[in-house]
């Protein structure tokens, strides 16, 4: 017998489970970082923090190539009820810059300890050996300065995001943030 059920459009399981992942590894990635500051030179705890830092940055490099290929195959679903134009103009332009952030924030990580001539060092005594070169100082310290900028302003970025999903569920009582769970 055929479903009566209306269906309810939602991301697919992949692009929701991908989004969360992701959320999850920025959040240790900012995490870390922060913790990481808190604690003195020399403390154990303070090397776990940058290997939890990159491990962290790094598998949202590996994921975000995935999540970008789903999203060009399976589309969005309609927001219902549908949003005004220039308020989904204003969600496109955020959604890419979240993507863009998700893929350069890694990469200039990764290119400045690298330039710096050093391995990444990862948990469990892994690491990847310095490919970009035999180091670079200066453009390192360049890269490295462009990375934690652009890791200040995100806050502002994805603070801005969750408040609008917050927003369109409580306020404007839609099933945006519906669709991503
Ligand atoms: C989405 C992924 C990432 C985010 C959101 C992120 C964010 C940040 C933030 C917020 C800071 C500190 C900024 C500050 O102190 O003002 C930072 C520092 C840093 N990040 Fe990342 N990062 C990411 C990925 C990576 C990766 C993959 C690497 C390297 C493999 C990396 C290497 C570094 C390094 C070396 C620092 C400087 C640490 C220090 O000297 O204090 N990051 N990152
Ligand atoms: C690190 C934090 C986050 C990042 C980087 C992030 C990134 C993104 C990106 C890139 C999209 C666009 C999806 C697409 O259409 O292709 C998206 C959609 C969405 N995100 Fe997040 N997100 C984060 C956290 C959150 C949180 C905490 C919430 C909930 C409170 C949330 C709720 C949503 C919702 C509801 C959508 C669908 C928006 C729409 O289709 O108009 N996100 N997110």
């Amino acid at each position: 017998m055929a479903s009566t059920q209306p269906s309810r459009a939602r991301y697919t399981r992949g692009q929701r489970g991908l989004h969360w992942l992701i959320f999850a590894a920025v959040l240790l990635a900012y995490a870390a970082i922060n913790i990481k500051g808190w604690l003195p030179r020399g403390d154990a705890l303070r090397v776990s923090m940058i290997e939890a830092h990159f491990a962290a940055g790094l598998a949202v490099l590996l994921l975000i190539g995935p999540r970008l290929l789903l999203r060009l195959r399976r589309g969005a679903p309609p927001v219902t009820p549908p949003v005004r134009r220039e308020l989904h103009v204003v969600g496109h332009i955020t959604h890419g810059l979240l993507y863009l952030f998700l893929i350069v924030q890694p990469l200039l990580g990764l290119a400045a300890v690298q330039l710096a001539g050093h391995a990444v060092w990862l948990p469990f005594g892994l690491s990847i050996p310095a490919v970009l070169g035999h180091g670079d100082p200066a453009l390192a310290h360049g890269i490295k300065t462009i990375h934690e900028d652009l890791g200040d302003i995100f806050y502002w970025v994805i603070g801005l995001h969750i408040a609008a999903a917050l927003w369109h569920h409580s306020f404007r009582g839609d099933d945006t943030l519906r669709r991503m769970l």
